[in-house]
C-alpha cells in the first residue's frame, strides 16, 4: 500500500507541475501496465498523437483483440476491440479449445492506415495441417472508430505470430515464426498488405539461439541494420527474448552476443516467463519495452490473471545493440515518464477500472470491455426488458460452460463476462432467476476456458433421491474436478427463496476464491465454496468473471435476469513478499 501511494503521489506531482519530469533523469511506475488476461503485447508510440497504442491477443474472447492507448505510458484506456463484428471472422465460432483463437498481434501504422496482423490458431488441429494456422490483416484508418476496422483479409502462411515490416523503399514483408513443412524459425516473405497476395516464398532468416519455439517476431530498421527480435523458450518459466542482426534484410542474421536481452529465467523474481517483446521510443527518444509477464513466481503454481503486459525500459545507442532493462519487476525505474499532456480521447474505461454497480439500461449496448467466449448468441442477452428494466436477461444456451468435451461449444455458450485485473477484488451481482425445468441453471463464473472454470449457480434438482418434487439448489461445480473443492449442491434456504439475490466471487488471498450469495435486500452473504486458484491457472488466457445461463441440456428456457453489476478491485500484488499488498 505504501509503494503505490508513494508512485501515485510522484505520479500527481509529475503531471501538475509541467517540466519537472524532463528535469528529472528517472521515474518509477508499477508494471503489470495492463494486469489481467492481456498477452503477447505490441506497442507503437504515434508521435503527431503523442500517444501509445497497445494490441493484445484475445484467442476465443470476443470482442477481441482490444487496442489500449496511454500518454503517459501509465494511465491505459481501451479504444476498442478490432475484432467486433461476427462477420470480420466468423470461423472464431469453430474453434476448438481453450488454447484456439487469436493469437500474438502486431499493431502498426503506416502512411495513414493501422494494420493489424495475427493469426486464428485451431490449436486442436495435427501440426502439419494447413487449416491450423489462419493468418489474417485488419486495417483502419481511425483507430478511435471500432467499426471501422475491415474484415480480416488472409494470406498464406503456415505459421503464427506474423508482424509486418516496411523496408526502406516502401516494400511490404511479413516475418512469422514456425511454419511446419518447412523448417522451424522465423520466415519472412513479401506480401500485399491490402490484398494478402504472397509477392515471394518464405525465406527462414534466423532459428534463435537453440531454445524451443523461435516465434514473436518483430524487425526493426536501425543504423543501417535490420534487427530482428524474437521469443525463445516457450512462454512459461524458460521465456526469453533474443535478437540478432543484418545489414541485408535477407540475412545471414548474427546473433547478439549478449542474447537474452530480457527474460527473468532462472530467478526468483515474482513476475515470471517474461518475453514476447516489442521495442518503440517515446517523444524524447527514449526507448522502452513490453512484454507478457505472469505474476506466479518460480513455484508458478497460481496464476489466474495468466500472462500481463510488462513495460521496462531500454537503451538503443546508434550502432549498438538494445539492451532492455532486467529483470521486470513491480515497481521499476525507468526514463522519466512522459508528461501526460492534452487528454486522451474517447470514452472506455481504463484498463484496471472497477465496475460500480452497472446497470443494463434501454438501448445502451454492453459495455466494451464485457466479453463472450467465442460469438455470442445474440438472441439471448436482452438489455432491458420490458417486465425487468435495467436488468441484463439472459437466456439459457443447452451447453453449460463446460460445453460438449471442455472444448467445444458448437451453437455457443449463455456468458458475459470482464477480465480480472487485480489480484484481491470482489465482483457482486444481483440476480432474480426462478428456474422452472430440471437441471437448467444461472449464476456466476469464475472462467479461464471451458475446461478450467468454477461456477456457482442456481438450478432445479429433486428434493432427494427418492423424490420427484423439484427445488432450488445452489450448485457448484469446478473444471476439472478438484479434490480441494469438490462440486456439491444444496437445496437454497427458504429464506432465500422466490427473492432476488446477490451473488458474489472473491479473491480472498493470492491463492483462494471463495463463492457466496445472499438476498440481494439484506446485507450479509453466505459463502457456499472456496476454491483454489491452481484450476484457473493454466494455458494461455486470464480469468474473466461473469454470469451464465443454461438448460444443460435439458428442456429449461427461463429467462434470468442480472444487474447491479460490481467489479471492485481489493489490491494488486506487485512482488513475491506477502507483505507487499497494494490497493
Ligand atoms: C465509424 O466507421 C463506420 C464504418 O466505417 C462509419 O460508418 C461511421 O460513420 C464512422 N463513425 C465516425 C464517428 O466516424
Ligand atoms: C496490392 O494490391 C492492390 C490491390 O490489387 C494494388 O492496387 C497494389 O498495387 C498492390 N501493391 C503491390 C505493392 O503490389
Ligand atoms: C516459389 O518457389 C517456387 C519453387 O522454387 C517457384 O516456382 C515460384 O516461382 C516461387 N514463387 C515466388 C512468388 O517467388
Ligand atoms: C535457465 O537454466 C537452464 C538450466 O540450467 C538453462 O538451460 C537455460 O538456458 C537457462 N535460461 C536462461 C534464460 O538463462
Ligand atoms: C523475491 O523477489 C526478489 C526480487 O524481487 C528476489 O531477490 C528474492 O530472491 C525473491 N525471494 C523469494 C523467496 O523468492
Ligand atoms: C533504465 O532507467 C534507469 C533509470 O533512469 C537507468 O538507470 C537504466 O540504465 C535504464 N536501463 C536501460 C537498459 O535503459
Ligand atoms: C455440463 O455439460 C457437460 C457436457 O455436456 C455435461 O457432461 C455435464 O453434466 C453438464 N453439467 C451439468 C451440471 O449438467
Ligand atoms: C442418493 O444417491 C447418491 C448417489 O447415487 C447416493 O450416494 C446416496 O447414498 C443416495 N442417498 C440416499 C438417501 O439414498
Ligand atoms: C487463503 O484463503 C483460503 C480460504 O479461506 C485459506 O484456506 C488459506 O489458508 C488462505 N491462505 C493464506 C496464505 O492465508
Ligand atoms: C442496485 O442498484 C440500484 C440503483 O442504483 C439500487 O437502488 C439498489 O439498491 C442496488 N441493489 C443492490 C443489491 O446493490
Ligand atoms: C424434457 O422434456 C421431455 C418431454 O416432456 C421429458 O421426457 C424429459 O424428461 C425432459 N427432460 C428433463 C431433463 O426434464
Amino acid at each position: 500500500m505504501l509503494t503505490q501511494t508513494l508512485t501515485l503521489g510522484s505520479l500527481l506531482l509529475v503531471s501538475s507541475l509541467p517540466g519537472l519530469a524532463s528535469a528529472r533523469k528517472s521515474s518509477q511506475f508499477s508494471n503489470p501496465i495492463l494486469p489481467g488476461f492481456h498477452p503477447d503485447p505490441s506497442c507503437t508510440f504515434i508521435s503527431e498523437e503523442e500517444t501509445f497504442y497497445c494490441a493484445s491477443s484475445s484467442f476465443n474472447a470476443f470482442p477481441g483483440i482490444p487496442i489500449h492507448a496511454s500518454k503517459d505510458l501509465t494511465t491505459w484506456r481501451l479504444v476498442g476491440n478490432v475484432l467486433n463484428r461476427e462477420s470480420q471472422l466468423p470461423e472464431l465460432a469453430v474453434s476448438v479449445g481453450g488454447t484456439s483463437g487469436i493469437w500474438a498481434p502486431t499493431l502498426r501504422l503506416r502512411d495513414g492506415t493501422w494494420y493489424l496482423v495475427t493469426t486464428m490458431v485451431h490449436d486442436k488441429k495435427a501440426a502439419d495441417d494447413p487449416t491450423r494456422w489462419r493468418n489474417i490483416i485488419f486495417t483502419t484508418q481511425d483507430i478511435w472508430n471500432e467499426s471501422s476496422w475491415s474484415d480480416a483479409v488472409h494470406f498464406d502462411f503456415e505459421g503464427y505470430d506474423t508482424s509486418p515490416f516496411w523496408d526502406d523503399d516502401g516494400t511490404s514483408y511479413m516475418v512469422g515464426s514456425h511454419a511446419y513443412k518447412v523448417e522451424p524459425g522465423n520466415h519472412l516473405a513479401k506480401v500485399n498488405l491490402t490484398t494478402g497476395e504472397l509477392q515471394s516464398n518464405w525465406t527462414n532468416l534466423w532459428a534463435g539461439t537453440g531454445g524451443l519455439a523461435p516465434e514473436g517476431p518483430h524487425l526493426y530498421r536501425k543504423d543501417g541494420y535490420y534487427y530482428l527480435m524474437i521469443a525463445e523458450g516457450g512462454t512459461g518459466l524458460g521465456h526469453m527474448e533474443t535478437i540478432a542482426r543484418s545489414r541485408n534484410l535477407y540475412g545471414p542474421y548474427k546473433p547478439n552476443p549478449a542474447n537474452p536481452i530480457l527474460t527473468n529465467a532462472n530467478t526468483t523474481e515474482y513476475f515470471q516467463t517474461i518475453g514476447h517483446a516489442d521495442l518503440f521510443q517515446d517523444a524524447r527518444g527514449k526507448w522502452w519495452s513490453v512484454a507478457l509477464s505472469t505474476r506466479g513466481g518460480p513455484a508458478f503454481k497460481v496464476y489466474p490473471m495468466g500472462r500481463e503486459t510488462v513495460l521496462t525500459n531500454a537503451t538503443w545507442d546508434k550502432g549498438a545493440w538494445p539492451v532492455i532493462h532486467n529483470p521486470v519487476r513491480g515497481v521499476m525505474t525507468g526514463w522519466p515518464l512522459p508528461e501526460s499532456g492534452q487528454n486522451l480521447p474517447g470514452d472506455g474505461p481504463l484498463v484496471d477500472q472497477g465496475d460500480d454497480n452497472l446497470r443494463f439500461p434501454h438501448g445502451c449496448p454492453l459495455p466494451p470491455h464485457f466479453l463472450h467466449w467465442r460469438l455470442p448468441i445474440k438472441e439471448n442477452y436482452i438489455v432491458s426488458p420490458p417486465d425487468h428494466s435495467n436488468y441484463l436477461g439472459l437466456k439459457p444456451s443447452k451447453l453449460n460452460l463446460t460445453g460438449v468435451d471442455g472444448n467445444s461449444a458448437p451453437g455457443g455458450q449463455t456468458f458475459v463476462g470482464r477480465r480480472q485485473v487485480d489480484t484481491l477484488f470482489m465482483y457482486r451481482v444481483v440476480v432474480d432467476y426462478t428456474p422452472k425445468e430440471a437441471q437448467e441453471e444461472a449464476g456466476v463464473a469464475l472462467f479461464l476456458t471451458q475446461n478450467h472454470h468454477v461456477r456457482l449457480g442456481l438450478t432445479l434438482l429433486a428434493a432427494s433421491n427418492t423424490s420427484t418434487n423439484l427445488t432450488p439448489h445452489f450448485r457448484f461445480t469446478t473444471e476439472p474436478y478438484s479434490s480441494a473443492a469438490p462440486p456439491f449442491s444444496v437445496p437454497v434456504p427458504a429464506s432465500l427463496q422466490n427473492t432476488r439475490l446477490t451473488m458474489e466471487i472473491k479473491a480472498v488471498n493470492e491463492s483462494h476464491f471463495s463463492f457466496a450469495a445472499g438476498r440481494a435486500d439484506g446485507e450479509e452473504l453466505t459463502v457456499l465454496a472456496h476454491a483454489p486458484g491452481e484450476i484457473v491457472s493454466w494455458g494461455f488466457t486470464g480469468t474473466l468473471v461473469g454470469v451464465y445461463a443454461t438448460s444443460n441440456g435439458g428442456n429449461g428456457t427461463e429467462t434470468a435476469y442480472v444487474s447491479n453489476w460490481t467489479y471492485q478491485g481489493e489490491g494488486q500484488i506487485r512482488s513475491n513478499s506477502s507483505s507487499a499488498i497494494h490497493s
